[in-house]
């Protein structure tokens, strides 16, 4: 039995992980190049830990070159089990307000300047993302946060977009009215995709920062209203992620969903 390592990606509001005992930051190195940063690790609750800010400390990564495959793979090779993707986001729903969060369990992507697949040179391997957050993974995202006191939705279909600028009204009023996305994003693709391929369970915490520019209400988003949200929930952030070991154990178990044994069935290249 192996032991349960959660690995928490940061975005923009979450710098940190509260009373980590044995915090060390340590530099990994992967043959897809440097992450983003040194990774935290440590424990929490007797429960192995490590933490990445996405951006790098500082923010020096935009959504388009966060080098997501060094990400996932830095992770892989300390021995996470389990990632929680935490990141800001944009609301299309009313009733999914900023300050909310959202644990989304559906991906549009409609990113295009990234690499997207460990896969394709030397060995090809198509993996089913059909359902590319892990249920069990998800469910804990979900406790944790309402033990918090956090205005949490259950499920949502997150449109990753290229960025670096926000959406037009059009494109705002498109993603909502017909291609039905609840909450829209830059860093989720392919850090999803990605995870899969790596045989890790993946859940994302989306925190609400905006209501995008569709909302007749509200004006259009800018970064400002962005961090002004985001600091003031960052302590929900860090509360969420303080109560994810105690319901996740510290010893390991096989993905009930099969995330840890995506690769099965996935490769097409024959064995040397
Ligand atoms: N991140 C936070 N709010 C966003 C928005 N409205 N669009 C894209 N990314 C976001």
């Amino acid at each position: 039995m192996t032991d349960t390592m959660i690995a928490v990606i940061g975005g923009s509001g979450l710098y940190e992980i509260d009373g980590l005992e044995g915090a060390t930051w340590q530099s990994v190195e992967t043959p897809w190049g440097a992450p983003s940063d040194q990774i935290l690790t440590g424990t929490l609750g007797g429960v192995k830990m490590a933490f990445l800010p996405r951006h790098g400390r500082g923010h020096v990564h935009s959504p388009s070159t966060v080098p997501y495959r060094a990400n996932i793979d830095a992770l892989k090779r300390l021995g996470a089990t389990d990632v929680i993707s935490v990141s800001a986001c944009g609301s299309f729903r009313e009733e999914m307000k900023p300050g909310d969060f959202v644990v989304v369990d559906q991906f549009i992507d409609r990113t295009f300047a990234r690499e997207k697949s460990f896969f394709g040179t030397g060995c090809v391997a198509h993996v089913s993302v059909a359902h590319p957050t892990c249920a069990r993974l998800s469910e804990a995202c979900l406790k944790a946060g309402w033990d918090a006191g956090i205005t949490m939705h259950d499920g949502g279909t997150y449109l990753a977009m290229e960025g670096p600028q926000f959406s037009t009204l059009a494109e705002s009023k498109m993603y909502r009215e017909s291609w039905g996305a609840d909450v829209i994003g830059m860093t989720n693709m392919p850090e999803a995709k990605l995870a899969r391929e790596a045989e890790l369970c993946y859940a994302s915490v989306a925190m609400i920062t905006d209501y995008d520019s569709w909302h007749p209400d509200h004006g259009e988003v800018d970064v400002t209203e962005i961090i002004a949200t985001l600091m003031g929930n960052a302590d929900k952030g860090r509360a969420l992620v303080a109560r994810l070991p105690r319901l996740l154990g510290a010893e390991r178990h096989p993905c009930p969903h099969g995330c840890d044994r995506a690769l099965e069935y996935a490769i097409l290249t024959a064995p040397d």
